[in-house]
Parts: C-alpha cells; sequence; structure tokens
C-alpha cells in the first residue's frame, strides 16, 4: 500500500489492523528488548513505526530512539503521542529510500516491510544493514505466509469433516479466499490494498543475501479470538502466527 492509503488507516488502525501489541498476543520482540545490554548507551531506529506503539518502552529502555514512518498522518500520531521524550525523534522517511549509515545499535520494523515491491523490501533490507553499526542488532516482524496456510488447513479440516473430500477442497479454498492471494510471491489482495507475507526460507534468503548474520526465526503467536487474530477461530488448535527474525550486522 502506498502512503496515502495508509493515511487513510492511521486514524482508525486498530479497528483495521491485527497488532503483534494486543495484550495476549505472545511477542518475543518485548523480552528482547529487555534483553538488550547496555541498552541505555545504545542508539535504535523503528521504520515503518505507525503509531509508534513501543515508544515509551523504547525511550525509556535507550540512550536515542529515532522512530521513521512514509505515512504523514501516521508521523503525526506518533509526534502527539510519544514525541515529547527528549531522546526520541519522529521523522517522515520511506524505508525502502533509507540513507543511513552506521547510525544505530539496533534496528526494528514490526510488520512494516510488507510492501508488494520484491525491490521495495531488498532496498528496505539494504537500508537496514547500511543503517546499523557493525555488529548492530535487527529485529523485525513480518506476517508469515505459512501462518495463514496453517489457517487453509484448519479450514479444510473442518469441512471434511462436514461434507465429501471434493466438496470440502472448494468450500475451504473460498473460505481462505485462495483468489486474493499469490502464494509464489506472498501476497494478499483486498481491493487496492496488497500485503507481503513471508515465507520462513524467504527471510533467511533475503537477510543472508542483504549480508546479515547469525539469523534466528520464532513465532510471534495470536491467540485465537475475534479482537486478536483476525481469522476464523480454531479454538484448541495451535496458534497463528507472524514471524519474529533476529540478525546481525
Ligand atoms: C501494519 S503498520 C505497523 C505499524 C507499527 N510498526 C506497529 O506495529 O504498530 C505498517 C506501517 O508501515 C508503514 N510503511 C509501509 N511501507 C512503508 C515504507 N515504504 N516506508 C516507511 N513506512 C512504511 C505504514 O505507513 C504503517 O504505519
Amino acid at each position: 500500500m502506498d502512503e496515502g492509503r495508509w493515511d487513510t488507516y492511521a486514524e482508525r488502525y486498530h479497528q483495521e489492523i491485527v497488532s503483534p501489541f494486543f495484550p495476549g498476543v505472545e511477542n518475543p520482540l518485548l523480552a528482547e528488548l529487555k534483553n538488550v545490554e547496555q541498552s541505555r548507551e545504545k542508539t535504535v531506529a523503528e521504520f515503518g513505526c505507525g503509531h509508534f506503539e513501543m515508544g515509551p518502552l523504547l525511550a525509556q529502555s535507550f540512550k536515542e530512539v529515532y522512530a521513521s514512518d512514509f505515512s504523514t498522518k501516521m508521523v503525526e500520531i506518533a509526534k502527539t503521542r510519544h514525541g515529547h521524550f527528549p531522546n526520541v525523534s519522529i521523522i517522515k522517511e520511506d524505508m525502502s529510500h533509507l540513507s543511513h549509515k552506521n547510525s544505530f545499535d539496533l534496528v526494528i520494523s514490526v510488520n512494516s516491510l510488507i510492501m508488494p515491491s520484491e525491490r521495495m523490501v531488498r532496498n528496505a533490507l539494504a537500508g537496514f544493514y547500511d543503517a546499523l553499526k557493525s555488529g548492530g542488532d535487527l529485529f523485525l516482524i513480518v506476517p508469515s505466509m505459512e501462518g495463514v496456510l496453517y489457517h487453509g488447513l484448519l479450514l479444510f479440516e473442518k469441512e471434511m469433516s462436514q461434507k465429501n473430500e471434493s466438496v470440502a477442497k472448494r468450500v475451504s479454498k473460498i473460505k481462505f479466499e485462495k483468489k486474493k492471494y499469490d502464494l509464489f510471491f506472498g501476497y494478499y489482495k483486498d481491493g487496492r490494498d496488497v500485503q507481503k507475507f513471508y515465507y520462513h526460507h524467504e527471510i533467511q534468503f533475503l537477510l543472508r543475501k542483504a549480508g546479515f548474520t547469525n539469523i534466528t526465526i520464532e513465532k510471534v503467536l495470536y491467540p485465537w479470538g475475534e479482537d486478536v487474530s483476525g481469522y476464523e477461530n480454531f479454538y484448541g488448535e495451535e496458534p497463528m502466527w507472524d514471524w519474529f527474525v533476529k540478525a546481525k550486522k
């Protein structure tokens, strides 16, 4: 989605967008931030900060905090909510055209590397790499394509328990909204909005190509329930997930 579309989402963000910061979500990023050694001496950047949910936590934990987003409205809201911290600066910036060099000890981006342009994704990762100091850390959360496919499996299984196999296949594909997905590139298209999802192997590949090392990938777990998962609920089954990614420059 372009910055104009994100402007339109800015005001009603939490009605529209499922967030890894919702209560109940098992989000490893928060524990990782607490584990950053000597954080009070470190600089951190969050690219694609949106409302800047992590603003207070980052401001209290790090020496200097830099946050940016390409949506004018998101930046306005972030500044109104968290711009008062003396060690925080928030600016408008496109993460696919970054020009920071060796500036930050830690770079964070949470569900913002979701543009459906493979070139822009690669540019953003190269920009994150350049923006980090040598030995610096990258913490990313990105939407999981496998998580969505797993949901498709649950939909199919439910249909299989009630119908014959060919009907179950047809109905579950419709419920899954298969026509809206490009499973090759991991895009979900809903009207004008297109969002990128990531495969586990794809994250490894892209980060390695961008120069990162020590890449580890864990799940951000979204408990079932209307407010949190945003998908049909399957209580009792394993929950859906985003990917939490750690890497080093
Ligand atoms: C799903 S929201 C996540 C916001 C925030 N990180 C959070 O988790 O609450 C995605 C954000 O990424 C921003 N974004 C998308 N593409 C961007 C780009 N190319 N450069 C900068 N920000 C971008 C959007 O404006 C939006 O604020």
